[in-house]
């Protein structure tokens, strides 16, 4: 298995919740690095822009509003397998179908408001660490 980065973002409800230190020890306890780290506040074009693959789905407009209503933290993680990995520890997508001691399970209310973003795959990984990281 190679070393991989992949692109974490920390939501704004699990910012708002003052989680982001029991999060990140998920991430350095599974044996992730972060390698970049920035605490942002998105607008509403870094948000449309970062989720433009789901820009005809109906929850758009919706996700836009809520990844930019308060402020996130966009990172890099690095590791072996870490893609995967990341997603494992996330937990599905919807907190009430997340397996415990998941990120999601633990901290996340509901499927619009789920604490974390994890890149779902090397293409997306690459082009979203390009996104706010640069090449
Ligand atoms: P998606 O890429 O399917 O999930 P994941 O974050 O696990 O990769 O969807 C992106 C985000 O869109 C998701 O984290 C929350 C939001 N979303 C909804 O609000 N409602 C939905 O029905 C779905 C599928 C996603
Ligand atoms: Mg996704």
């Amino acid at each position: 298995m190679a070393v991989e980065r992949t692109l974490s973002i920390i939501k704004p409800d699990a910012v708002a919740k003052n989680v982001i230190g029991e999060i990140e020890s998920r991430f350095e306890k599974a044996g992730l690095k972060i390698v970049e780290m920035q605490m942002k506040q998105l607008s509403k074009e870094d948000a449309e822009g970062f989720y433009a693959e789901h820009k005809e789905r109906p929850f758009f407009a919706d996700l836009v509003a809520f990844m930019t209503s308060g402020p996130v933290v966009v990172q890099v993680l690095e590791g072996e397998n870490a893609i995967a990995l990341n997603r494992e520890l996330m937990g599905a997508t919807n907190p009430q179908e997340a397996a415990e001691g998941t990120i999601r399970r633990d901290f996340a209310e509901s499927i619009d408001a789920n604490a974390v973003h994890g890149s779902d795959s090397a293409a997306s990984a690459e082009r979203e660490i390009a996104y706010f990281f640069g090449a």
